[in-house]
């Protein structure tokens, strides 16, 4: 056997020492996230609706929590709440992605999805891996069943790249525009400026680049999975696009980019003729402290869905962690969120199909200061609406989560105690506060702001289950709404 060979076979025979395998014993094991069946996860990938089934593929690491070696893991699902767990399904078993099958993306078309995703091959030698060392390429392979994978095929190379590109090029996602395919990777140059690739092709498998797209002003050294999503203004009916990035080396800025990394779009629009994005403001997707990757695809109802992933890389122990990992898993992905456009401003709302969870409603009614304590460690989703314009308002629920908005400031902050495992303050500047959503799971926060204006994604990790939720404020005129939720079914 060649070296080559015995390294295939040792990688398989570690998948196949945890297939099957799954962690249960965990209470902060999520009820209404996908999470990995046991040890690490990152990126979803692969996000597509076909012949009727929801493919939710992710970055998936089984047998190291801290996350190794990558290769995609697959949950399918018609509802989006009763799912089929598939484990581990494209693995690093080429020589052109043995180190990793890194992230790609889904194009469905004439009953065949075809996947592009990033090979990393890492050669051996005195390598920094970004400017020297590593073989990025971007790989293709087809399936009309989901289930059944075809060979294979390498698509680019790092020769394929325009030559002032480091060995960072990553991310494939495709898109098509008349009867054009166009790819867009992410990469960084060899001045250490992030960028976008743009590639075109005919029949989805020869691709000519065409332009290598940037803001003017250096935003960042890396641009990690990039989507592009064409969305119609449901008020204006203008079509718009925007340009989604997950920026590495952007310094914080007050309330801004408080995350070691960030991820947000930047509108504008786009120029397929001259291969051109013309720039506008960047905006942050998420504010709170577990969001990163995110990837959008298009339902066959015609949604624009999005998913992240609930947690971010390189993150310094000293900082912030979860706790899971001594369980044996480590992070989960977000809710899905449906994408709207409203007056030129991207609005994330919840899955529709999470309300298919909701249990028990509850309309509460409180005054000034007032608890609500029959919760007992329950998941729910809190639903706040406040009719007039509210002043100061503050909101504490699970172990030691605060949200609370000062009508002066016009800032709303998402604050953790002990529960953060090191999380704190996030926060951001609104308008007046019109509504909340929150969503309660095991060990997550989501903070849909003002019908999806804004949304906060967090872990917390309670460690009471003396389970209340109380308010300040006047409370007047807000109506709430409170539904226990049911779980996820997995087959
Ligand atoms: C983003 C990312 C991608 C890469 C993948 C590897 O989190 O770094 O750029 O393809 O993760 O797991």
């Amino acid at each position: 056997m060649s070296i080559i060979e015995k390294e295939f076979t040792r990688l398989i025979d570690i998948c196949k020492s945890v297939e099957g395998k799954k962690i249960n014993n965990d209470p902060y094991r999520l009820k209404y996230h996908l999470m990995p069946p046991i040890g690490w996860l990152n990126d979803p990938n692969g996000l597509c609706q076909f012949k009727g089934d929801y493919y939710i593929f992710y970055q998936y690491s089984p047998f190291d929590v801290n996350g190794g070696l990558k290769l995609w893991g697959l949950y399918v699902s018609k509802d989006l709440v009763n799912w089929e767990d598939r484990g581990a399904v494209i693995f690093p078993d080429t020589i052109f992605d043995i180190h990793g099958v890194y992230s790609g993306s889904a194009f469905v078309e004439d009953d065949k999805v075809y996947f592009f995703y990033t090979g990393n091959v890492k050669h051996l030698g005195n390598h920094d891996y970004i400017y020297s060392g590593r073989g990025h390429n971007t790989m293709m392979l087809t399936s009309e069943d989901g289930v059944g994978f075809s060979e294979k095929k390498v698509i680019l190379e790092n020769i394929d790249y325009p030559d002032n590109m480091t060995c960072h090029v990553r991310d494939p996602k495709i898109l098509k525009k008349d009867a054009t395919y166009y790819m867009i990777l992410g990469a960084r140059d060899k001045s250490d400026k992030g960028c976008i690739l743009l590639y075109k092709s005919n029949d989805l498998n020869d691709w000519i680049y065409v332009n290598t797209i940037s803001t003017i002003e250096k935003f960042g050294y890396m641009w990690e999975c990039p989507d592009l999503i064409q969305l119609k203004d449901i008020e204006t009916q203008e079509v718009k696009y925007m340009l989604l990035v997950s920026p590495q080396g952007i310094k914080e800025d007050g309330y801004k980019y408080n995350n070691i990394y960030q991820s947000g779009y930047f509108l504008g629009d786009m120029d397929f003729e001259n291969g051109e994005f013309i720039f506008d403001e960047f905006i942050e997707l998420d504010r709170g402290f577990d969001f990163y990757a995110p990837q959008s695809f298009v339902d066959e109802k015609g949604r624009t869905i999005l998913i992240g992933w609930m947690g971010l890389p390189d993150i310094e122990e000293d900082y912030y962690i979860n706790p899971t990992y001594k369980n044996g898993w480590m992070h989960a992905l977000t809710m899905p969120r449906q994408l709207i456009l409203v007056n030129g401003k991207l609005h994330q709302l919840p899955i529709k199909e999470i309300e298919k969870l909701r249990r028990n409603k509850l309309t509460i009614h409180l005054e000034s200061v007032k608890e609500y304590d029959k919760l007992k460690g329950s998941i729910y989703e809190l639903e706040i609406k406040f009719n007039n314009e509210i002043d100061n308002f503050e909101l504490s629920l699970k172990s030691d989560c605060i949200i609370n908005y000062s009508k002066e400031a016009k800032v709303l902050r998402l604050n953790l105690g002990k529960s953060g495992y090191g999380r704190c303050k996030r926060a951001v500047k609104i308008g007046n506060l019109e509504a909340l959503r929150i969503f309660v799971d095991t060990s997550s926060i989501e903070v849909f702001v003002n019908y999806g204006e804004e949304v906060f994604t967090s872990r917390m990790y309670c460690y009471d289950f003396d389970d209340k939720i109380s308010m300040k404020g006047n409370l007047d005129d807000v109506k709430i709404n409170l539904y226990e939720l049911g779980e996820y079914k997995y087959v």
